[in-house]
């Protein structure tokens, strides 16, 4: 459950990408920033919006949907100009929660990838942020102080068996936000942050063998337990309001604490009836 509203993002105009059905990340936090008094415009591709809800769920809540592929800059163009034209203004928070890996979906391993796959992976998942917040600056389309996140996974740091290319793609994501951060901080304090999110099942996720089994060892890790969408729409929101006005070019844990540790009882007590590997003396 999301927090009550307290109105904390009435009069801001915000685009939101990213939702693809009613599981997506973007899905909660498109709810709650209308709750908190937004207006926002929802966006995914055209092949996105075959495959899923995307426009009926922002009809459901009376915002418009603006077809947009985030590697393209025409498109992207398009959707910025629309959106301040819908909306009427320059736009105060945009999400990015934009990610795709064909080598994921094909389950090739790390060590045998396709490189056009990779390559795809890099510039749907990192690049697209680059070009977006390039073309937001050409067009002049954000209010000074705007805020704007992508959101990514720690296995941009630290290697992870089975999140494949897509780790590469999140540390490229997670510098473009502190190269791009400084640059429009110091042009017109627009803030740029990446929140590094628990896992959650949702389509993207769909596509990796060990996901249920993944979710139970972080949630048991983590000390407050893994961060659910609901938990990733509120920080959204503070990371939207004028309270965070200067926070930027950060990579903000939302995972329950499960970045910062490494042993607990319950993980120890899980392998008690392991049969231990030899050690030597
Ligand atoms: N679910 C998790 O466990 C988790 C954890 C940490 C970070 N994330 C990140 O959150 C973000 C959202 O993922 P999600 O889990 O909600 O899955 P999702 O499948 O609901 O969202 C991914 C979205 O990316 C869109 N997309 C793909 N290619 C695009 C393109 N060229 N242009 C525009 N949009 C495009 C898809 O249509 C989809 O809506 C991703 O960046 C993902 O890596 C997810």
């Amino acid at each position: 459950m999301a927090t009550e509203s307290k109105h904390i993002l009435a009069g801001k105009k915000g685009i939101i990408f990213g939702v693809i059905n009613e599981t997506s990340l973007a899905w909660a936090v498109a709810k709650q920033c209308v709750n908190e008094g937004a207006t926002i415009v929802l966006t995914n591709t055209k092949a996105a919006v075959k495959l899923g809800t995307t426009q009926q769920l922002a009809s459901s809540i009376n915002m418009p949907f603006i077809p947009c592929d985030a590697t393209k800059i025409d498109d992207l163009e398009h959707l910025l100009t629309q959106s301040q034209e819908l909306l009427g203004g320059k736009i105060d928070f945009v999400l990015h929660a934009v990610a795709q890996s064909m080598n994921l979906r094909r389950r090739k391993p790390y060590e045998d990838i396709c490189y056009p796959y990779f390559q795809k992976t890099l510039d749907i998942s990192a690049v697209s942020f680059h070009k977006l917040l390039q073309t937001a600056h050409k067009l002049d389309a954000l209010q000074n102080g705007a805020s704007v996140l992508t959101l990514t996974y720690i296995a941009s740091e630290r290697s992870m068996y089975g999140y494949n290319d897509m780790s590469d793609a999140k540390a490229l994501l997670e510098s473009i936000v502190r190269n791009f951060g400084r640059f429009l901080g110091e042009q017109k304090h627009i803030r740029v942050n990446a929140i590094s999110q628990s896992p959650v099942p949702t389509k993207a996720g769909s596509h990796w063998d060990n996901e249920s089994y993944f979710l139970d060892y972080t949630n048991q890790l983590a000390p407050l337990g893994n961060a659910t969408a609901d938990d990733l729409a509120d920080l959204c929101v503070m990371m939207f309001s004028d309270y965070t006005r200067r926070v930027t070019m950060q990579t903000i844990y939302n995972d329950g604490g499960f970045s910062k540790t490494i042993l607990t009882p319950s993980l120890i007590d899980s392998f008690k009836n392991i049969t231990p590997k030899e050690n030597c003396n």
